[in-house]
């Protein structure tokens, strides 16, 4: 068995899509058959509500991996996807960046918890929070990969360079393998010449790391969060289900899997 490759989805910018393209890219490589776990590394909890864990009744979470030491086969949970799993978080992980500071190789924390159960998997998704702390260096640390959503809006790339230099800096110090392997253009509203702008910018900035698949700006997709279930799931048929199975499908191609 080979070890599973660990992708960080990072943007410190909050409400680029992290979030939506960890549980929604998770998914739909679960349902072309890849073994997948998903981390949630954010406070916010919104991937794990997403992915239908009440966050309310959560005991172990990525917070006890982190901070208490727990063993992640103890901490990760399955969803209503086959072979899709998650280790959950909610807003006690906030404690973490905190905790962490005091603690012996606390930038690796992560990376420790889950090495012994990486043959378990295929992909490994870590879903940052939006800030350079230390929950995210544990996220980069942890990861072989970085994919960095960008939304379509207005300053898309504004804070890209600043992440692109924390990248570097986890390279130099932490994990010298660690590559930008991909950027994911989300929310694109096709109505807009902004839009089209914006994509045009992005792919000039990052060339072939950015993905040929687009994700569309649709309301089933904000919509299927609060009803704890991916896209896939919910509906589909729907334009942001089709997105992310393409996105799924390039992601694989890239990963030499057919
Ligand atoms: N393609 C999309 N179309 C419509 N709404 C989206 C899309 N992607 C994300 N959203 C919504 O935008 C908000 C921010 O997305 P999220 O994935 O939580 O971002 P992040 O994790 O980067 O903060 C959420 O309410 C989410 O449901
Ligand atoms: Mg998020």
């Amino acid at each position: 068995m080979t070890a599973g490759t660990v992708v960080a989805i990072a943007n410190q910018k909050g409400g680029v899509g992290k979030s939506t393209t960890a549980i929604n890219l998770g998914a739909s490589l679960a349902f072309l058959g890849e073994r997948v776990l998903i981390i949630d590394l954010d406070p916010q909890g919104n991937t794990s509500s997403g992915l239908g864990v009440d966050r309310g009744a959560i005991e172990t979470s990525t917070y006890s991996l982190l901070v208490d030491g727990a063993a992640a086969e103890d901490v990760l949970e399955p969803t209503s996807v086959r072979d899709l799993h998650v280790i959950p978080a909610n807003i006690e992980l906030a404690g973490a960046e905190i905790e962490l500071v005091s603690i012996m190789s606390r930038e690796t924390r992560l990376k420790a918890a889950i090495a012994p159960i990486l043959e378990e998997y295929d992909f490994v998704l870590i879903d940052c929070p939006p800030s350079l702390g230390l929950l995210t260096i544990n996220g980069l640390a942890a990861a072989n990969e970085v994919l960095i959503p960008i939304q379509c809006e207005y300053y898309a790339l504004e804070g890209v360079s600043q992440l692109t230099r924390n990248i570097g800096l986890v390279t130099q110090n932490l994990n010298p393998q660690l590559e930008v392997e991909g950027v994911v253009l989300t929310m694109f509203d096709g109505r807009t010449t902004l839009a089209a702008d914006v994509v045009s910018q992005v792919r000039q900035h990052f060339g072939e790391t950015t993905y040929k698949t687009v994700i569309p700006r649709t309301v089933r997709l904000s919509e299927a969060p609060s009803y704890g279930e991916p896209i896939e799931a919910y509906d589909p048929m729907s334009r942001g289900a089709i997105a992310y199975r393409e996105l799924a499908r390039e992601f694989r191609r890239r990963h030499g899997r057919t």
